[in-house]
């Protein structure tokens, strides 16, 4: 693929990628290791990470170092990381593990919200001081990528902890930038738009829908994996040395149209049991391996 981007980009840095198993933090690993980067992976389910790390290992030749860590767990995210420092440090952090489904907020239980702040908030927040406190004692240099939601910065009605979490997110990259900016360690932060995958689509899209609707981005499709992996590995690397703090929008524009809101438009029709069979539809993490 021509990107522009050097074939050695990423040559000798180490990149953690939280939930890098699947969806958009595999395209990411599979891109940075394409430019060069040694890749550390983690999720809850071991046998997706041993698949990702093993089709890896075959395109590339280099090994991926797995580990299982549920991050709403302090101390799983300090165990991964005396584990990952044992081996060596890593350079780059990518906070890519998140949660999320559609839902009536008021009908939220204590433990859905939770869970949700649990993955993308405090697990964010986990893992960016587990990565900054070594770096700092190493007197190392230091990158935080963390991937955040349009909705971070517009709010999102149906998916709100989620919306909530990321925005908390993007005030860590901001504060953080500046508390560790003299000490050589950038964070930085995407907040994407639509960008097919599995594990978004099977809890965001409305069950009732045939097709998936682009009516709310100007450039009508969904982003590319390829387009946001590129964007990422341009952040993450030496090119972007001066920038700290800052989230960039890769979202084809949709904000300017208020965001791809087809289906929030659609679920504020939506009766209690159209709730229910939405909910019924969506994946059971837990059964799903
Ligand atoms: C209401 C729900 C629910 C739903 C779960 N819960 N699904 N409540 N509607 N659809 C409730 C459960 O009943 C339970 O509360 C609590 O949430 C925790 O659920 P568990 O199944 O016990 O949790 P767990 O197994 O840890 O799974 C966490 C999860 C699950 C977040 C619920 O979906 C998951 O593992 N997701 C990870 C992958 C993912 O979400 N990917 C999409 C990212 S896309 P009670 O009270 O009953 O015990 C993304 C895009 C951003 O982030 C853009 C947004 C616009
Ligand atoms: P995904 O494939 O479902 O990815 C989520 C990953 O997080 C999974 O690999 C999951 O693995 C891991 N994870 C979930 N809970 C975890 C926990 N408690 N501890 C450790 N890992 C956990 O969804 P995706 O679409 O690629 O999303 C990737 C990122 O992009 C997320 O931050 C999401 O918010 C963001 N995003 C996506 C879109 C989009 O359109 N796809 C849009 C905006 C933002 P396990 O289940 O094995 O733990």
């Amino acid at each position: 693929m021509t990107t522009g981007l050097a074939s050695n980009l990423l040559q000798g840095k180490r990149v953690l990628i939280t939930g890098g198993g699947t969806g958009l933090g595999k395209s990411m690993g599979q891109r940075f290791m394409e430019l060069g980067a040694d890749l550390v992976i983690c999720g809850r389910r071991m046998r997706v990470l041993e698949d990702t790390a093993s089709e890896f290992e075959k395109q590339f030749g280099r090994s991926v170092q797995i580990l299982s860590c549920d991050v709403r767990s302090s101390e799983q995210v300090e165990e991964m990381f005396d584990s990952i420092w044992s081996r060596g440090p890593i350079d780059v952090l990518v906070n890519n593990a998140a949660g999320n489904f559609v839902a009536q907020t008021h009908r939220l239980s204590a433990r859905a919200i939770d869970s949700i702040l649990g993955i993308c908030l405090h697990g964010g927040a986990y893992c960016t001081v587990a990565a900054g406190r070594r770096w700092i004692e190493a007197e190392k240099p230091g990158v935080v990528l963390s991937i955040l939601t349009l909705s971070a910065l517009m709010g999102a009605p149906f998916t709100v902890p989620s919306a909530m979490a990321k925005a908390g997110v993007e005030a860590m990259t901001k504060s953080l930038a500046v508390e560790w900016g003299p000490k050589n360690i950038r964070l930085v932060a995407v907040a994407p738009g639509s960008f097919p995958t599995e594990g978004a689509t099977s809890r965001l899209r409305p069950a009732t829908s045939t097709a998936p609707d682009h009516s709310g981005i100007p450039l009508r499709r969904p982003g590319k994996h390829s387009e946001l992996a590129n964007l990422c590995a341009f952040l993450v690397s030496d090119l972007a040395s001066y920038i700290t703090g800052e989230t960039i929008i890769i979202d084809g524009g949709s904000r300017y149209l208020g965001g791809s809101r087809g289906g929030a438009m659609q679920m504020l029709q939506w009766s209690d049991d159209d709730w229910d069979r939405q909910r019924a539809a969506m994946p059971d993490q837990k059964k799903s391996g």
